[in-house]
């Protein structure tokens, strides 16, 4: 029978129980694991990447399937408590149940809103993109779901240890039929008593105690804040900009930002000409939560190269359209590139807007990922700034 009885549980409602139980171990397994694994060499780094992958993909699919057991338990009769007699007992299991059904929701949503909190690193392996539409980007915002994933952990491994427990304790003490209930679906007990509210409502202040204790926590030292150091000495003052890159991780678009530059740009808006020369302090990148490796020897290896160069020849091309044709030297190599821009000047503000598609392999990046499945080889660079007309006895640079 595929529905449930007051007495039994049907088809639907034990294959959804096995599955999610599956889904949830393989997770935690792999969560486990993947928490102890090495991360000293590029190796293991992508050895990790691909388990955390496997974790937040099967995560995600224990979302869905959990969503998809709870609509269809609400349609169904909950068969009844075997010995409503032992009332203790009857709640404790219960109240597992219900604290099993809060877990299997907020387990992979805390996980998921974490990642999505901070796009980068492991992506989740279904087509849904890797951020969440209601999730800002922010780094605050993913260490608190980390804790609050992590914390519930502890819960879901009580509940689970206390279900798997109880569910034995029928099959060795009690020698009664729980067990085939859940499994063979066969029919039991009287089916007459009522669910009290006490389980569902005492899971419920379990779980808000837990994630109100995890959202209350500090998380964790505060990472300094870049400073952007966006002084000029050409004819224009930069007042803001912000240099990003985008890198392709096992498929999925990572974005990293290069916040302490500095520029000096002359640039002549009658003849549409000038120069423009910046100096970029890679020591300050960020990239998700790659940013470790992202500096390290096999990528932009700051500690030998603490310093990117560009410097290039502006050029007008047609109305706001722009090229910065010239040269930039990262990790030791020179190489020639063309950064297409659109600049608009009013009054004496500009704005410009550019992007430019790198080849990681000609820096030297990244020579153990001689192929793009974990690493692409095209770095999208997006510039964007704003910048001040300076006062004319500036432009005579006496
Ligand atoms: C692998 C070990 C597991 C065993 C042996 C097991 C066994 C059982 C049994 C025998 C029942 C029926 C209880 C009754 O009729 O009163 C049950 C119900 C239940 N199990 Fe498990 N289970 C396991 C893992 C899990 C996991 C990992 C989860 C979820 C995280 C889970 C969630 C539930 C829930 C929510 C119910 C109540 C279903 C309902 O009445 O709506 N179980 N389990
Ligand atoms: C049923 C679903 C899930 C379960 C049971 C689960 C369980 C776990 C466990 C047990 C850990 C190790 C925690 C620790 O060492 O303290 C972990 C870590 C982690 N999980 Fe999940 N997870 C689930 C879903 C997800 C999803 C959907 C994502 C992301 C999309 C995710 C992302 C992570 C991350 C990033 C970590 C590492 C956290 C850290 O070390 O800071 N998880 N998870």
């Amino acid at each position: 029978m595929l529905t449930n009885t007051s007495r039994s549980y049907g088809s639907v409602a034990r294959i959804f129980h096995w599955l999610t139980a599956l889904l949830i171990l393989s997770a935690i397994g792999l969560g486990l694991y993947a928490e102890d694994l090495p991360r000293d060499t590029d190796a293991a780094v992508a050895t990790l990447v691909t388990i955390y992958s496997a974790h937040k993909t099967i995560g995600v699919a224990a979302f869905f399937t959990a969503l998809a057991r709870i609509l269809w338990a609400i349609t169904q009769p909950k068969p009844a408590p075997l010995h409503p007699e032992r009332r203790a007992e009857t709640f404790l299991g219960e109240l597992i149940h219900w604290a099993l059904y809060g877990a299997m929701l907020i387990m992979p949503l805390s996980g998921w809103i974490g990642h999505a909190a901070q796009a980068g690193f492991a992506p989740i392996l279904w087509p849904f993109g890797q951020t969440l539409p209601f999730v800002a980007q922010s780094t605050d915002v993913a260490h608190l779901f980390e804790g609050v994933h992590k914390l519930s952990a502890l819960v879901l491994y009580a509940a689970i240890g206390l279900h798997v427990l109880g569910a034995l304790k029928h099959v060795v003490i009690d020698r009664d039929a729980t067990m085939a209930r859940m499994t063979r679906g066969t029919p039991a007990g009287e089916g007459r008593t009522r669910h009290g509210l006490g389980a569902p409502v005492a899971a419920l202040a379990v779980w808000a105690m837990v994630i109100g204790g995890a959202l209350a926590l500090p998380s964790g030292p505060e990472a300094p804040a870049p400073v952007a150091q966006n002084q000029t000495s050409g004819n224009w003052q930069v007042s803001e900009g912000t240099l990003g890159f985008t890198v392709q991780q096992m498929g999925a678009a990572v974005g990293g930002s290069l916040p302490a530059w500095t520029a000096q740009i002359d640039y002549d808006a009658a003849s549409g000409t000038g120069t423009v020369s910046v100096q970029i302090d890679t020591t300050q990148l960020t990239l998700g939560s790659v940013t470790d490796q992202a500096k390290g020897a096999e990528f932009f290896d700051t500690d030998a190269f603490p310093t990117a160069t560009f410097t290039a020849d502006l050029k007008r091309i047609d109305g706001s359209a722009h090229e910065a044709a010239g040269t930039l030297t990262l990790r030791g190599a020179s190489v020639p590139l063309t950064l297409p821009f659109t600049l608009t000047i009013a009054d004496d503000q500009a704005t410009m807007a550019g992007e430019a598609v790198l080849d990681r392999r000609a820096f030297g990046m990244g020579e153990s990922y001689p192929d793009e499945s974990t690493v692409g080889f095209a770095v999208t660079v997006q510039v964007t700034l704003n910048a001040t007309r300076q006062p004319a006895a500036a432009d005579l640079g006496s």
